[in-house]
C-alpha cells in the first residue's frame, strides 16, 4: 500500500469554518489523505478563508505567497483555497495568484474528491456553484474516528437578512435549514464517537426552519428533540438574530436543563438611526426589551454580543449611544471590529467615518467591554458550576473545561478525565479562566 497522501488545512474564521474544515478533511479522507500539522510535510494544502473584513482576506494572500518555496521544491504539491474568500473571488484568486490550483466554496466541498483528482491530473480547478444536491448527505458515512467531548454541527446556512455591511447572503447564500432528522443522526453519531456538548450553528441559527416529521420545525422545538438524546449533556447555539429569538427559544432557555445559559445576541450598534441604515430591522429599545425577557426566563444567562464601530454617518452621538446600551446590558463576552468596506454591500458607497475616529471609538468601546467582561467572570468567584473537562492543564493534575457559561476553568487535583462533568466551586478570577475545585 502507498504512503497516506498528506493534507494541511488552515481555518480562518468564524465556527462554521472550523466544522467545514473538519468535513473537508473527512472529505479527502476518502481519498487517502490523512491530516498533517505542518505545511511542509503536506501534498494537498488548503486554505478555509473568511471573507468578512478586509483584512481576513488579505491575509490570505500574504499566506498563500508564502507557499512559494515550498511549491518550487515540490511540484506535486497542491494548494487550495475554500471558504468565503473563494466564493466571493473565484477566478480572480487564480490570476492573482498562480499558485493555486483549487478553488471551491463554501456549497461545493463534497466535491473535492474529484477537484482534486482534476487537479493532480495538472487541471486548474474551480467550483463556487450553489449546488441543488446536499453536501451534507453527501459527506456522511465517513470512517467514525472518536472525538473529543465538544463538537460543532451546522443546522442552518447563509442569510436573508441583508445587513447593509456584511458580505454573508453573498458567499453563503440564502438561508437554508437542513432537515431534522439529518441534524438529530449527526448529534447521535457525534454522541457515539464521545461528544457531550453540541454547538449548532447557523449565521442565523435562531431562524431554523428545517423539516420535521409534522412540518417545519423552530430552533427551540429542535432543541427539544436534542434534549432527547442520551449521553449529550449540553447544547448551544450561534448565531442569532434578535429579530428572530421567538418565545418557545427564549422559554427553552428557562426549562431546558439541557441548553446552557450562553447566548450570542448581536446588536452591532446602540443608535437607531444606525441601525436602520444597517438595515438591521431593530431598535436599542427593542433589543433592550429582548434581553429583559430572556433575562426574565433565565435570570443568570450570560450574554454575549458583536459591534461595529464607524458605519458609514456615525457621529459621536451615535456612538455615545452603543456605549450606553453597553451599560445597560451588561456583556459577559463581546466582539468588537472596525467597519471594513465590503465591495458590493450598500454601505461601501456610503460616505465614511475617518479612519483615525474609528479607531478611537473601537479602543473606547473595547475598553469598556473588557471591563465588564472582567466584572462578569470576577463575579463568579464564590459561585459553583458545572465544569465539562476538555484537556489537561499544564501543571500536574490539572484539568481544563468550560463552564455552563463558556468561562475556562482550572481545577487543580483533578481526578476526572477529558469528558466528565463535575461540579466545581470557582475560587479566583485570573486574566482570561477562572480557578476553581472539585465540589467532592
Ligand atoms: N465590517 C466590520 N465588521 C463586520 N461584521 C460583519 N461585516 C462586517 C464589516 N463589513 C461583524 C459583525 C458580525 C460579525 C460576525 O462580524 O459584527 O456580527
Ligand atoms: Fe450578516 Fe448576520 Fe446581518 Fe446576516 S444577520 S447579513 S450574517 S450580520
Amino acid at each position: 500500500m502507498s504512503a497516506p497522501k498528506k493534507l494541511f488545512i488552515k481555518t480562518y474564521g468564524c465556527q462554521m469554518n472550523v466544522y467545514d474544515s473538519e468535513r473537508m478533511a473527512e472529505a479527502l479522507g476518502g481519498e487517502g489523505y490523512v491530516e498533517t500539522k505542518s505545511p511542509d510535510d503536506a501534498d494537498m494544502i488548503l486554505l478555509n478563508t473568511c471573507h468578512i473584513r478586509e483584512k481576513a482576506a488579505e491575509k490570505v494572500y500574504s499566506e498563500l505567497g508564502r507557499f512559494k518555496g515550498l511549491k518550487a521544491e515540490k511540484p506535486d504539491l497542491k494548494i487550495g483555497v475554500a471558504g468565503c474568500v473563494a466564493q466571493a473571488e473565484g477566478q480572480e484568486i487564480m490570476r492573482r495568484q498562480p499558485l493555486v490550483d483549487l478553488v471551491v466554496g463554501p456549497q461545493s466541498y463534497h466535491r473535492l474528491p474529484e477537484m482534486e483528482a482534476k487537479a493532480r491530473e495538472g487541471e486548474k480547478v474551480l467550483d463556487t456553484d450553489f449546488p441543488e444536491e446536499d453536501k451534507f448527505e453527501k459527506l456522511k458515512n465517513r470512517p467514525k474516528a472518536k472525538r473529543g467531548p465538544t463538537a460543532f454541527l451546522t443546522v442552518q446556512e447563509g442569510c436573508d437578512k441583508f445587513c447593509a455591511f456584511c458580505v454573508v447572503p453573498y458567499t453563503r447564500g440564502a438561508e437554508v435549514s437542513r432537515p431534522a432528522d439529518r441534524i438529530l443522526r449527526e448529534a447521535q453519531d457525534l454522541v457515539e464517537r464521545g461528544v457531550r456538548e453540541i454547538t449548532l450553528l447557523g449565521q442565523n441559527v435562531n431562524a431554523y426552519h428545517g423539516a420535521g416529521p409534522n412540518g417545519d420545525m423552530t430552533l427551540a422545538q429542535l432543541i427539544w428533540e436534542l434534549d432527547k438524546v442520551d449521553g449529550l449533556e449540553r447544547i448551544r447555539f450561534t448565531t442569532s438574530h434578535p429579530n428572530d429569538m421567538q418565545d418557545d427559544l427564549i422559554e427553552a432557555h428557562g426549562t431546558c436543563a439541557k441548553l446552557m445559559p450562553y447566548l450570542h445576541l448581536p446588536v452591532q450598534a446602540g443608535s437607531d438611526k444606525i441601525l436602520k441604515r444597517m438595515n438591521r430591522a431593530h431598535t436599542a429599545e427593542s433589543y433592550l426589551r429582548l434581553i429583559e425577557r430572556i433575562r426574565a426566563a433565565r435570570p443568570d444567562i450570560l450574554i454575549s454580543g458583536d459591534f461595529i464601530v464607524g458605519f458609514p454617518e456615525e457621529t459621536e452621538a451615535d456612538f455615545q449611544a452603543t456605549l450606553d446600551l453597553v451599560e445597560e446590558v451588561k456583556y459577559g463576552t463581546a466582539y468588537s471590529f472596525k467597519y471594513s468596506t465590503r465591495p458590493g454591500t450598500p454601505a461601501a458607497e456610503r460616505p465614511q467615518v475617518d479612519p483615525k475616529e474609528a479607531d478611537d471609538r473601537l479602543q473606547r468601546l473595547q475598553a469598556l467591554l473588557t471591563t465588564q467582561q472582567r466584572e462578569v467572570q470576577d463575579s463568579m468567584v464564590g459561585r459553583d458550576v458545572t465544569v465539562l473537562f476538555e484537556k489537561a492543564g499544564r501543571f500536574p493534575g490539572q484539568m481544563v473545561g468550560k463552564s455552563d457559561y463558556l468561562h475556562a476553568v482550572h481545577v487543580a487535583d483533578c481526578d476526572r478525565a477529558i469528558g466528565d462533568l463535575a461540579r466545581v466551586r470557582i475560587l479566583s478570577s485570573g486574566a482570561n479562566s477562572l480557578a476553581g475545585a472539585l465540589i467532592d
